[in-house]
């Protein structure tokens, strides 16, 4: 029994998570898992129409359920931030989901952008801490609106929640990872307050796991590493803004954006799954956004769930799509976004009846 709590969001984020449903539904029936589902309509048409973005009696509901599956938010008609810091952060915050686990993974030799580099070498995990960093949103403005104004933000590293995430990140890399590796990528050369914290961590915490390879990038050169060489990553931990910015190259390292998944993990309390990518508003509404992503979250959610053997067959049929060209354009089909979770149905289905 697991209760999910649905926030389809803004923009695509209801097309692609509707098929990401379809899914959980159709493996719900067949195994029995008895999801529940209840939705939330947050988001941007809530917000316009009552002035609500996340009203606390909202926040202690989500509090009962076992997992929450999200679309994305964020939408044009309203100034930026208020739904992504009002809705999306907050819910990270509030649960303290301290893991942003962001796997960066090839499912199709063509699809990548990079010459020579196939399966084997884009597979990689990046481990993002999620609750601190330059996300706390500490800072203000002086002066505003005249030509002296100064407008501050800063940065927030505390000691534990930077050992925890690091901890959780050697734990994944015994557990998951394919040699075990780990890198941490920060920006010790001139944040050198809260990446030295970074370091002093990753040093000391390095020691209690002596089975696991270690090494260093700076920020810059790990965009470069990349592209050139993503073969020598395994598992990278990295601050917030980082693990943002770098995620959405791996994106396009794995396909795209609509393949990227994101796991907002609180080991201990309620987790959150989600696409990496954002409510594409240039797109919405067409029927057309690539919902693998939103799919393979469905996936990790099932895993974190306690269905891990689940996991794979999700995995699976996303692979048979891409090979079999039942896509949206961006992966070099012709379907649309229901037409691809029709799809992936029906071949979780006669998958089944293969067995
Ligand atoms: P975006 O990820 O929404 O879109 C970037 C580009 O990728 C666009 O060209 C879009 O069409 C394409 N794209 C994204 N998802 C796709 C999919 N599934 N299939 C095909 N193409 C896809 O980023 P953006 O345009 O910078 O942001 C749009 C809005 O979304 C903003 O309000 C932003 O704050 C918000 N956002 C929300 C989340 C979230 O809720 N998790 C994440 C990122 C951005
Ligand atoms: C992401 C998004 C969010 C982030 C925004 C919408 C707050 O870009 O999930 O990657 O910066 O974390
Ligand atoms: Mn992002």
């Amino acid at each position: 029994m697991s209760n999910i709590a649905y926030i389809p969001g803004d923009g695509i984020g209801e097309e692609v998570t509707r098929q990401g449903i379809k899914v959980l539904e159709y493996l719900d029936g067949v195994y029995n898992l008895g999801l529940k589902f209840e939705k939330f309509d947050l988001g941007a048409e809530r917000y316009l129409r009552t002035g609500d973005i996340l009203p606390d009696d909202v926040l202690n509901k989500l509090e009962s359920f076992d997992s929450i599956y999200l679309g994305a938010v964020g939408d044009p008609r309203v100034e930026p931030g208020v739904l992504e810091k009002g809705i999306l952060l907050k819910l990270r915050f509030y649960f303290d989901q301290y893991v942003n686990l962001r796997p960066i993974k090839l499912y199709k030799e063509e699809f990548s952008p990079l010459k020579g580099k196939g399966l084997e070498d884009i597979d990689f995990t990046v481990v993002r801490e999620n609750t601190e960093g330059i996300y706390a949103g500490i800072g203000g403005f002086l002066k505003k609106d005249t030509p002296d104004e100064v407008a501050t933000q800063e940065m927030i590293s505390t000691r534990k929640g930077v050992d925890r995430v690091i901890k959780y990140a050697f734990e994944y890399a015994q557990k998951f990872g394919r040699e075990p590796k780990l890198t941490v990528c920060d920006k010790s050369n001139v944040l050198t307050y809260a990446h030295n914290l970074w370091q002093r961590s990753f040093k000391e915490m390095g020691k209690k796991y002596p089975d696991v390879e270690q090494n260093h990038f700076l920020v810059d050169a790990m965009t470069m590493k990349m592209v050139r060489n993503p073969e020598v990553f395994d598992i990278v931990v990295t601050c917030n803004i980082f693990g943002d910015i770098i995620t959405d190259l791996g994106a396009e390292l794995q396909g795209g954006m609509g393949m990227a998944v994101s796991g907002n993990i609180n080991p201990e309390s309620i987790s959150m799954f989600e696409p990496v990518h954002g409510s594409a508003p240039d797109i919405a509404g067409q029927n057309i956004a690539n919902p693998l992503a939103a799919v393979l979250a469905a996936g990790m959610m099932l895993r974190e769930l306690g269905y891990g053997n689940l996991t794979p067959k999700v995995e699976a049929v996303v692979k048979q799509a891409l090979e079999n060209k039942m896509v949206t354009a961006d992966q070099g089909g012709d379907l649309s976004t229901d037409e691809v979770g029709d799809y992936l149905v029906k071949t979780l289905k006669s998958n089944e009846e293969g067995e």
